[in-house]
């Protein structure tokens, strides 16, 4: 396995690398959650490569930036034992050099859900990922649908600037009691830790009652909300049902939604959503079974 940390050096194992190249960016502190696209990437390409970079102009001024998890010796133990060919890891200097000033926007898909709560993300997301793309330029690149709107977003910006690149999303990896794996998770205090299945629990419930009949949007969301507002240490932030393509709150009948929700445990945001309805028609979705 190869590492690298400059875009020179980056370019030059790149060439060496046989093509279809899988894709797997990532801020590191790795979990199940990213071996699972590093096992996808390895199972469907020739060569896989694997960035780890926390983007710092994605984490707004009062978020954990400087707090975020991080371990690079454990994080390379880990890849090298997936067959990873290439790891690169660039610095804040190599990614924003001095005068940076040329950002991506994605606008309609960006705006509601995390957009919403969390101003100037998907800008960092969507400018650090055209970056990335653009440096590995690779086949696939594979996100995860624990971060749903984060995939939505970039494969509009995929599609809108014509890069040559397939995104790949894949099921969401959890703990045993339904908790989405996250770098997140080790924010959480031990009591935190035991309440916040309750994320996965509240979407199930409305998934069942969605799956039993009903299907009024509002009444879903009802549910949701009801079922995170009885965990006292659960602070809600959102809960959506929303189109999963347009990611636009829907009002009425639900035929096939995006079923999601931000809450907080103390200062720890933890996101998490299921899709629900119509799953012939998901393809571009990963599948999960519940
Ligand atoms: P990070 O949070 O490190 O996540 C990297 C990838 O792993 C994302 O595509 C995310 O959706 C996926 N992932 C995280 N937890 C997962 C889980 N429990 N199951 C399945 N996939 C999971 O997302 C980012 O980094 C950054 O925004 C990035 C795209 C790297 C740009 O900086």
């Amino acid at each position: 396995m190869k590492i690298v940390r400059t875009i020179e050096e980056l370019r030059e194992v790149r060439k060496q690398l046989a093509s279809p190249l899988g894709f797997v960016p990532t801020m590191g502190y790795l979990h199940e959650g990213h071996l699972s696209l590093v096992r996808q990437a390895r199972s469907s390409c020739v060569s896989v490569v694997v960035s780890i970079y926390v983007n710092p102009t994605q984490f707004g001024p009062l978020e954990d930036l400087d707090a975020y998890p991080r371990d690079i010796p454990r994080d390379i133990s880990l890849l090298e034992n997936e067959g990873v060919d290439l790891v690169w890891l660039p610095d804040d200097k190599i990614m924003y050099p001095e005068r940076y000033q040329t950002w991506v926007i994605v606008e309609e898909v960006s705006r509601p859900l995390e957009g919403a709560m969390r101003p100037g993300h998907f800008r960092g997301v969507t400018t650090i990922v055209a970056k990335l793309f653009n440096c590995v330029q690779p086949t696939f690149a594979y996100f995860g649908q624990k971060d749903a709107q984060q995939a939505v977003v970039i494969r509009q910006m995929t599609q809108d600037l014509n890069f040559p690149v397939e995104i790949v999303v894949c099921p969401i990896i959890r703990e045993p009691d339904g908790l989405a794996m996250s770098s997140r998770n080790n924010y959480l205090s031990e009591k935190e830790r035991k309440r916040a299945k309750v994320l996965y629990r509240s979407l199930i419930a409305a998934q069942r009652a969605f799956d039993t009949g009903e299907k009024d949007a509002e009444k879903l969301r009802i549910i949701m909300a009801d079922i995170v507002r009885q965990e006292s240490v659960a602070q809600l932030h959102y809960v959506s049902c929303a189109a999963p393509m347009t990611l636009e709150e829907i009002n009425g009948e639900v035929n096939h939604a995006l079923l999601s929700m931000a809450v907080y445990f103390g200062k720890t945001r933890l996101i998490d959503n299921v899709i629900i309805g119509r799953v012939d028609d998901v393809s571009s979705w990963s599948s999960e079974k519940s």
